[in-house]
């Protein structure tokens, strides 16, 4: 019921267009419940021969018809804005409510079950504020005004004929009330299959690479039968309710046709308060199934609404302090005091950082090493808040991130990541990504320090050539040099490269390398790689095992003080160009 009373709050900013059409509802009710009425009348004056007043009820017939059928035709327009624009509302108020939620939550979501809800859940809200409540408020008044207009002709007849409308109702609510968590699970299984048809088309290239087309197929298929399943059950419990439903009225029609034809033959009623006896309980038949079907319009949204609630509801866990500050002045010197973060504490797994200390002065490179899943991403992904720590504090220029603004703070700092997305729109549009307002020179600046000034030229229309579906029309390499240009004309105060030039060959990541340091001047930055030619550009390096800093220092600090750093260098690092290019390095460290 709390969420019903949630619902409608989404009308509030309809009210007018609401009670506009309850208005036009009840003024078309009105003509329903005279067009019976007039029918006796007609057949009255049938009867005493007075063909004038035949004429005359059959033209008030006609009028009540026309007049029904414009405040009808009117009615659905502006129920039909109040749906759309409740649907209107609810879109962004999700589509908002969801970019404001932290990285955290998405890693745990579905996207198909994301978009079910967006979709199918919003549908059935929008469909009963919009037109569902009205039709119960229509359909619930027509039966009690019908029921009144008959007691007020013969209040025994009515009786009798009236008996099976509380059970037509009754059976309907009932039928809505089973039918909703039937149709609920159908729901909550149709998004269980966009996820898994999701999952298929974005590992496409996996699927295509492994051939597994067939075990993907039996997922799905499985996926479809369970739908099938499910609607096959919702679709017993209509097949047995919804003729039933049909079928009661027809009672009361049969008792009104034996009662109350015998009294008209006993002379005990008029043949005209018959005719309109008989044609006030077929009037009924439609508001008592519309009565039926809206309650279960009622119910499904409530289910969805709880759905769509549940996404609302759920609170984003990193926001900015109102009236936060932006970063400090600075140069980018970064503070990790005492850092702990555990993705998941709940899961119990080991923490992805344990107790890091690091401090990385301004202007400084400093590259991250170590083994895979050591936490080095999880580091950076600190720096603009992509997660906040479990337990210490990171903080840039001397002031905590969490207590500066979140957009200001990440407009300093620039990711690179390893498999760089890019939104299918030209590469222009990409590269600007982050400053839209960027001139055509700035643009090509940037592309031309990221090195891909060149191979960006040899596209079919060069800058404005549209890359594909999450860039997958242009290389790693090209992608990732687009993802440099990108974060380049941020002009970051922060630079982060992670594994960023991996998918490039060696003599391309030297000129990105020199490129770079020139851009580098006065940033901080952090570059991860496995290459040991690129940790070697580094002022300093910092040792990561299992989420613990294990040791920080220039290299020969390192290569003289930490064994494991030892032996990464001697055998852990599939490039071993580092060790025999010693010489030449000096040339492009210092980066
Ligand atoms: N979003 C996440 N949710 C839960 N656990 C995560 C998440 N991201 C990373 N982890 C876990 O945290 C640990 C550190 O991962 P991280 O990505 O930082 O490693 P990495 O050092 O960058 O490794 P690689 O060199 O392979 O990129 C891993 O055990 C990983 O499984
Ligand atoms: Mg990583």
């Amino acid at each position: 019921m709390a969420i019903f009373w949630r619902l409608l709050g989404f009308l509030r900013p309809h009210k007018v267009g609401v009670w506009a059409s309850l208005l036009f509802a009840m003024a078309a009710m009105g003509f329903t419940v005279a067009i019976p009425a007039l029918t006796g009348a007609v057949v009255t004056a049938i009867q005493d021969g007075d063909a004038d007043k035949v004429r005359t009820f059959g033209l008030y017939i006609l009028g009540a018809a026309f007049g029904r059928w414009i405040l009808t035709v009117i009615r659905r327009l502006i129920a039909g804005r109040v749906s759309l624009g409740v649907e209107f509302d609810l879109r962004q108020r999700v589509y908002t409510h969801l970019q404001g939620l932290e990285l955290g939550f998405f890693d745990r979501q579905q996207t198909g079950q994301l978009m079910s809800r967006a979709t199918v859940d919003l549908q059935a809200v929008r469909f009963f504020l919009g037109y569902g409540l009205i039709f119960i408020t229509q359909s619930a008044l027509t039966i009690v005004f019908t029921a009144v207009a008959m007691f007020v002709i013969d209040p025994a007849l009515a009786a009798v004929s009236l008996i099976p409308v509380p059970f037509v109702v009754w059976i309907a609510f009932r039928y809505g009330r089973i039918a909703r968590p039937a149709q609920q699970e159908v729901q909550q299984r149709l998004a269980e299959t966009t996820a898994e048809a999701e999952e298929t088309i974005g590992g496409v290239r996996i699927v295509k690479a492994f051939a597994r087309e067939d075990r993907q197929q039996a997922r799905f298929e499985h996926a479809v039968s369970r739908v099938f399943a499910q609607s096959m059950y919702a679709t017993r419990l209509r097949a047995f309710y919804q003729p039933l439903i049909g079928f009661l009225p027809q009672l009361g029609l049969a008792l009104l046709l034996v009662v109350g034809g015998t009294q008209v033959i006993n002379g005990s009623m008029s043949l005209g308060h018959f005719t309109a006896f008989y044609t006030y309980l077929v009037t009924l038949l439609g508001p008592m199934r519309m009565l039926g079907m809206a309650l279960g319009m009622a119910q499904r949204a409530v289910a969805s609404g709880a759905r769509l609630f549940e996404i609302l509801d759920r609170e984003p866990r990193i926001t900015t302090p109102a009236g936060a500050p932006p970063l400090p002045d600075g140069a980018g010197r970064v503070e990790l005091r005492g850092v702990t973060l555990d993705f998941d504490p709940e899961r119990g797994t080991a923490p992805a950082l344990r107790d890091v200390d690091l401090t990385v002065e301004a202007g400084t490179t400093i590259a991250l090493v170590g083994g895979t899943g050591s936490g080095k991403t999880s580091l950076v992904a600190l720096l603009p808040r992509l997660y906040d720590p479990t337990a210490g504090a990171v903080l840039i220029d001397g002031a905590d991130v969490r207590e500066v603004d979140i957009d200001a703070l990440r407009a300093d700092i620039a990711v690179v990541d390893d498999d760089p997305f890019l939104f299918s729109a030209t590469v222009r549009e990409n590269i600007a990504y982050a400053r839209p307002d960027a001139t055509d020179e700035e643009i090509e600046r940037a592309a031309r320090r990221a090195q891909a000034a060149e191979f960006i030229e040899r596209l079919p229309d060069g800058y404005d050539t549209r890359v594909g579906e999450r860039g997958l029309t242009l290389s790693g390499g090209q992608r990732q040099r687009v993802a440099i240009a990108r974060a380049l004309l941020a002009e970051p105060r922060i630079l982060v490269l992670d594994d960023a030039t991996s998918a490039v060959d060696a003599s391309t990541e030297q000129q990105i390398k020199l490129a770079l340091r020139e851009a580098m001047q006065g940033r901080t930055t952090f570059i991860i790689a496995h290459r040991l030619s690129t940790i070697a550009l580094a002022d300093e390096i910092a040792v990561l095992e299992d989420g613990e800093l294990v040791c920080h220092g220039t290299h020969d600090e390192l290569l003289e003080h930490n064994a494991l750093y030892r032996e990464i260098v001697e055998k852990g690092l599939p490039d071993q160009v580092f060790l025999n290019r010693k010489p030449a390095e000096p040339e492009v460290a210092g980066l």
